[in-house]
């Protein structure tokens, strides 16, 4: 059954369905656009292009900005949030191991399983497949290398608008055959009120957020125990904007809500007030993903004449990465 249909019934039976749910089962139904077989995602003919996808270079970056904290390491246990094809994962294994780090595990929260099925088929290596973050098992002489690109933007929210002192949900129905968006009262007025509070809403204000988010980041603080480093990268802001962040691509093009319900890939931008203030304790620091490139790319490939490590290099850092140049971000923080 088409993703379309699925919206309908839900529609017919429930009068309406929230952003959230909307987004969920676009991108992991078993037809939705993570799961879907045989379509390629991410890659120059699928959907979208990644850092990962266009170079390695992004991978040994993440390395040495690790090894820049961490100096004289042996045993590194890897996680990686939202692998998709696995490619990240293969540089940094390859990155690491060429240092002579023993990777000693690797563990893996993937929702997709598509993407799970991919990376076993790849793999020669064992992989913990996780469920859920409290699966984690850390061994007391492993160092945990946390890293995720472009995963947390495809975390989905619900969307808020603010009228007459109050959110109203965002929810699509349908009117006269047509899709159409509606603002429902909610019962999460007041929690996101004061969750929110230090912002001045004003009528027509539009706010995402994310329960699923918000605990996911209390799941990642509680593995977070012992020596760890973190970096994550994505594309987001660092105050609410206030408006819709909401993302649509197919086939590398941007695309209106509604125009097509299948092989869509939905994304938000990520707030990373929200990140930063979950980590606090541990000082995380903010940077471009052009900053992160020139600072972290290892020193052996800052000098290269070859023009393509360049072209890769310079989309990376940003230039002309698919129209969205400084809005990739990364967060690191450590525990030593
Ligand atoms: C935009 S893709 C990025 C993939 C890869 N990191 C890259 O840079 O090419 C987002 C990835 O996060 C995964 N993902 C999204 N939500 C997830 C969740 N709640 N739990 C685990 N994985 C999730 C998706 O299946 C997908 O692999």
């Amino acid at each position: 059954m088409s993703i379309q249909t699925k919206v309908d019934n839900i529609i017919k039976t429930l009068g309406s369905i929230n952003i959230q749910d909307f987004i969920e089962l676009s991108n992991f139904d078993d037809e939705g656009f993570y799961n879907l077989k045989n379509v390629s995602k991410i890659s120059k003919n699928g959907h979208f292009i990644t850092s990962p996808e266009i170079t390695p270079l992004f991978g040994y970056s993440l390395c040495n900005q690790f090894l820049q904290a961490f100096k004289n390491i042996s045993k590194v246990h890897l996680l990686e949030l939202g692998p998709g094809n696995g490619t990240l994962l293969h540089d940094i294994y390859k990155y690491l191991s060429n240092q002579n780090i023993e990777i000693t595990q690797i563990s893996i929260l993937e929702k997709s399983k598509y993407f799970k099925r991919k990376i076993k088929d790849k793999n020669l290596f064992e992989i913990n497949f996780l469920n859920d973050l409290s699966d984690l098992k850390v061994n007391s002489d492993e160092i945990l290398f946390v890293y995720s690109n472009e995963f947390f933007d495809a975390i989905s929210s619900k969307q808020y608008v603010f009228e007459n002192k109050d959110f109203n949900e965002i929810k699509i129905t349908k009117i006269d055959n047509s899709y159409t968006l509606i603002n429902e009262s909610s019962l999460l007025s007041k929690f996101l009120k004061d969750y929110y509070s230090e912002y001045d809403f004003q009528n027509g204000d539009i706010l995402e957020h994310s329960n699923y988010l918000v605990s996911l980041l209390q799941d990642l603080k509680s593995i977070l125990k012992n020596k760890f480093f973190f970096t994550a990268t994505d594309y987001g802001y660092d105050k609410l904007p206030k408006k819709s962040t909401l993302r649509l691509i197919s086939r590398h093009q941007p695309v209106a809500l509604f125009d097509k319900f299948d092989d869509v890939d939905y994304s938000f931008g990520v707030n990373f007030e929200l990140i930063m203030k979950t980590f606090e304790k541990f000082d995380p620091v903010i940077i471009s993903q052009e900053n992160l490139i020139k600072t972290f790319l290892p020193k052996n490939f800052h000098n290269n004449d070859d023009t393509e490590s360049l072209k890769a290099i310079e989309i990376i850092s940003g230039k002309s990465f698919s129209n969205m140049g400084r809005l990739f971000k990364n967060i690191s923080f450590y525990l030593k």
